[in-house]
Formats: C-alpha cells, structure tokens, sequence
C-alpha cells in the first residue's frame, strides 16, 4: 500500500487490488435485467446524457473525458431515484405477490394493486437525493413517505423533497448516521418499509435492490459508448459517501470487463472518508468514522461504509482519494465553463468532485507521482458521472458565480 500525502488539497492511497474470482451475484447480466426492464417502463424515462468534452480532454492532455450528466434524471436533478424507485417497486411487489420480472410500471398502475399499494408508507433518512427519490418514487405510486434529514440540511433540499411529493420531510438534531438509526426505529415502530440506501448487519436486501437500480446509469453509458463507437473508459473516479453508488459501479464495471476492467479510484472528502479509513486500516473490515464532520460535499458527508459494498470496495479499486472541498468546488467551476465547443455541465458540489480531482492531477506538478500511479497519460480514456446537478443552487451560485472556495488551503 502507498500513501500519497496531502498536495493540493488531494491525499491518496494506493493498492494493488486483491480481485474478485467470480462476479458478483447480484450485478449480473440476469439479476440486473428486471432493473431495466423496469425503469425503461416508467414513464418519461430517457438515458441522461454522456457528455464528451474534447475541449478539457485536451487542455488536460487526455484521450477522452466523459461526463454522465445526472442532472437530467427525471427532473429531480440527481441520479439517487435510479436506487429508491426501483426499490419501491421491490417492496410493492413483495407484498402483492409479484413477480419483478415480469412486472412492468403500468401494471402497478392497475386499479386492484393500486388500491394496496395507496396504504403503504416508506420511510428513510437523507442528506437531499435519496430522499427526493423515495418520496418521488412513493408518490408515483399514490403511497405516503416519511422522510428524515440530519442537522444542516439546506432548506432547499428539505423543499425539494417536499415538492417531489413527501408526506413529512423532517430536519432531526443528529448527524446523518443517526438519522438513518431513527428512520429505522419510525419504520419498526410504525409498521413502515424503510427504504434505506445503505446496509447494516440483517439490514441487506433493499440496499442491494438500491444498488442494482444505480447500474442502469452505467448500462447506459456502455450502450450509448457502443453506438456511438467512442472508446471504452480505462478509468473511472467514483465519487462515495456510505459507497453504494461507487460499490454498484464496480461491481457492475468487474463482471462486465473482468481481467479488462477499467482502473477505479474511489473519491471522498477529506473531512469523512470512510472507505479510505476502512482501506488503510488494512484488516479486510469496514471502520465507521464518529466525528460530526463537514464539507461542501453533502452527499458524501457519511462516516459509516455500506455493509454489502464494502467488500467490493475493499477488492476492486486500486485508489483511494481523499478530496478537500477545494476539489468539487473546482470541478463545479470547470464543468460550468466550458472549453471549445463542450456543452456546459450544472454539477453540484458531489457530483463535481471527480472532474475537479482530474483537473488537478492532470495539471499541478505536485501531483505528478499520483497521476503516474494512477496510469494518466495521453491515452486515457476518463469517466465521471455528475451526480447532481445545482441541488442547492444558492450554495452553487456562491461557489460558482462568487468564486467561494478558491483555493486548497
Ligand atoms: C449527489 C450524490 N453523489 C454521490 C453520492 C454517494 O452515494 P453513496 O452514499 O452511495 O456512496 C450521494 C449520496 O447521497 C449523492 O447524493
């Protein structure tokens, strides 16, 4: 293991992955076809976009960088409901008796399933997405959702959630783990489904459900690559907070490519980085960080790894980086203005960390021995996915237009 020590605000660790022999289970061809099948159903559905912007990939000396830009999904500006609807759709199935294979959106439209579904109510905790998602998701469905946020949450995420259609958004004085506890105590106490995207022990199968509908952003991208015949990633930064979405990502990037799959480096911020804490630790186990923490990085602001991905996490990725907020704050920048005749990418403080962190270690010579570890050069071919578009478009505005968060110190 090598330890990259703090320049520019970015601090790193490096890995020879242990690998994985067989794939996994739950990321497979067969067990993900049910997830496209669904979410190709619902209505309005259409891929978010894959931006190529050759401009940046020059100016920073790389073959590609891609963008997957999440802002488009559904109108809810983050690609969280991609894991919260079809999890709904899961539990409404489970309980009807369905069958998720051979159901479709419109069939739970039916009157006679429309009338169970109508009395149930999800419940879960969120700094902003996730939420939005599930309440979007219940409300599709006419069914009730709770939702909880920890302390600090922006007013206008706690409004958007409400807008995408929540019974009750509530703001609980506890950090966000807690809250996730407390969702959990309201889904026993009340009889509720908690819909929750992370995983604890005896607290599995949602997550997964969660995690196999984030693989439809990356189904997307590989079908968009092969028609447009554009070259395939040789890496992928995934951006993590409890690492369901970056766990789901490798997974599905190890079964598809196997010996060829793409270099993945997770991406955290620096004041709460648990999968790089659990990595360093080097005893095979997820370690939960406790501190209250902050960073610009609300999505990302988790201190306890997901049960079901960290094993994936632990074996799959040869990098893990820790991000100051300098990083997403420069990404956001870069991807608002852009270079030649790339479109302008809204990305907000999560979903730009991986593009700020490429900007730096193509261009900042302290980061040289980094990039080289990491195998930059002019033939690579770079993938982030944008997460979030301005979910919290007064925080985007003064990073953005004011130039808040200049520099690394
Ligand atoms: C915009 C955004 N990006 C990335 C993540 C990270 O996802 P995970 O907690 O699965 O690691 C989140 C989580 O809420 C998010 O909201």
């Amino acid at each position: 293991m090598t330890i990259f020590p703090r320049m520019s605000g970015i601090e790193a660790l490096c890995q020879t992955p242990p690998g994985h022999n067989g794939p996994y289970v739950d990321y497979t061809d067969a067990a993900l076809s049910p997830v496209r099948a669904f979410h190709r159903s619902i209505p309005g559905y259409t891929p978010t976009p894959l931006h190529r912007l050759r401009g940046l990939a020059n100016r920073l000396g790389l073959k590609e960088v891609y963008v997957k830009d999440e802002s488009f999904r559904f109108g809810l500006n983050a690609y969280k409901v991609m894991g919260g609807l079809y999890a709904v759709a899961r539990v409404i199935c489970r309980e009807l008796g369905l069958d998720i294979a051979q159901t479709r959106f419109e069939d739970l439209m039916r009157p006679e399933h429309l009338k169970h579904i109508r009395k149930m109510t999800f419940v879960t905790a969120t700094d902003g997405n996730h939420g939005c998602g599930v309440a979007w998701a219940a409300a599709r469905f006419g069914s009730s959702s709770y939702i909880y946020m920890p302390r600090g949450a922006s007013q206008h995420r706690v409004d958007n959630i409400s807008r995408a259609g929540a019974t009750s958004v509530e703001v609980v004085d506890m950090v966000y783990d807690d809250a996730v506890r407390h969702a959990g105590h309201m889904a026993e106490e009340q009889g509720w489904h908690l819909v929750q995207d992370t995983a604890w022990e005896g607290y599995t199968e949602i997550p997964t459900y969660i995690c196999q509908g984030y693989t439809t952003m990356l189904a997307e991208v590989f079908e968009e690559l092969k028609a447009t015949d554009a070259p395939l990633p040789t890496h992928v930064f995934l951006q993590a907070g409890v690492g369901s979405l970056a766990g789901a990502a490798a997974a599905y990037l190890h079964n598809r490519f196997g010996d060829s799959c793409p270099t993945i480096a997770v991406v955290e911020p620096d004041t709460i980085a648990c999968l790089y804490h659990s990595a360093l630790q080097g005893d095979g186990q997820p370690h939960a960080l406790t501190d209250e923490s902050h960073t610009l990085m609300a999505g990302l602001n988790c201190g306890e790894p997901s049960l079901t991905t960290w094993p994936i996490l632990r074996d799959i990725p040869s990098h893990y980086i820790r991000c100051a907020d300098f990083v997403a704050a420069r990404g956001m920048r870069f991807l608002s203005s852009p270079i030649g005749d790339d479109p302008r990418v809204v990305s907000g403080e999560s979903g730009a960390v991986g593009a700020g962190l490429i900007t730096l270690l193509m261009e900042r010579e302290n980061l040289a021995e980094l990039c080289g570890s990491l195998g930059l050069d002019a033939n690579s071919v770079v993938l982030t996915i944008s997460t979030e578009g301005d979910t919290d478009p007064q925080m985007y505005d003064k990073i953005v237009r004011d130039g808040f968060c200049p520099t690394e110190d």
